[in-house]
């Protein structure tokens, strides 16, 4: 594995996103919704650092990523999440790849009729938005490499480690590749 960043930079990282958030939603009432299961490490570090009254929540997003499957049906999971109705709503997700899993979670949210809708994420891939959208914060953008840890995982695995790393080929051939759901 290749260290991508180490944890103390990915903390300055994470205070600058939460610094920015706070200040956007300065005055008003947030209700943050954690993507599971990558936002997991982050929601906890994020919700600490911004010194506001919220409401946080979780929905659930799962996709089957095998051997031979890139994408298939991606499976949004509502049933967990609180009441957004009329709330101004901030999404946060681990990763913004392609962008199809954030548009599709923000789609499905769009049915409870929230006031608004925000998004920010850790890390941003470079060069591989697949979809008009984009996320309003950023903390990091990120070669197009495979990248684990601080949530980010590879097949449920890696999400534990407090600094952030790219997969070698020599990492992949580690695990044994099922056609299973995985939550996002
Ligand atoms: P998207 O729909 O292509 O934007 O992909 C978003 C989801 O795919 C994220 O929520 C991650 O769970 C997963 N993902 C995409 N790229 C990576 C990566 O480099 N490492 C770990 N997970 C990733
Ligand atoms: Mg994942």
């Amino acid at each position: 594995m290749k260290i991508l960043l180490e944890k103390e930079a990915l903390h300055d990282g994470v205070a600058r996103l939460a610094n920015e958030i706070e200040q956007a939603f300065e005055g008003r009432q947030l209700t943050i919704v954690g993507v599971l299961t990558g936002s997991v490490v982050l929601m906890a570090d994020i919700i600490r650092l911004i010194d506001q009254p919220m409401r946080v929540g979780v929905i659930q997003a799962s996709s089957y990523r095998g051997a031979t499957t890139q994408r298939s049906d991606l499976m949004i999971n509502s049933e967990l999440m609180i009441d957004i109705t009329g709330r101004d709503v901030l999404l946060v997700d681990d990763i913004f790849d392609t962008g199809h899993t954030l548009t599709r979670v923000i789609q499905k949210m769009q049915e409870f009729k929230p006031n608004s809708i925000r998004s920010a994420v850790l890390l941003q891939k470079e060069g591989r938005a697949e979809v008009d959208c984009a996320p309003d914060f950023v903390a990091f953008t990120v070669p197009d490499e495979f990248v684990v840890g601080y949530g980010l995982d590879y097949e449920d695995m890696y999400r534990n480690l407090p600094y952030l790393a790219a997969l070698e080929p020599a990492d992949l051939e580690k695990h044994a590749t099922q056609a299973t759901p995985f939550s996002t």
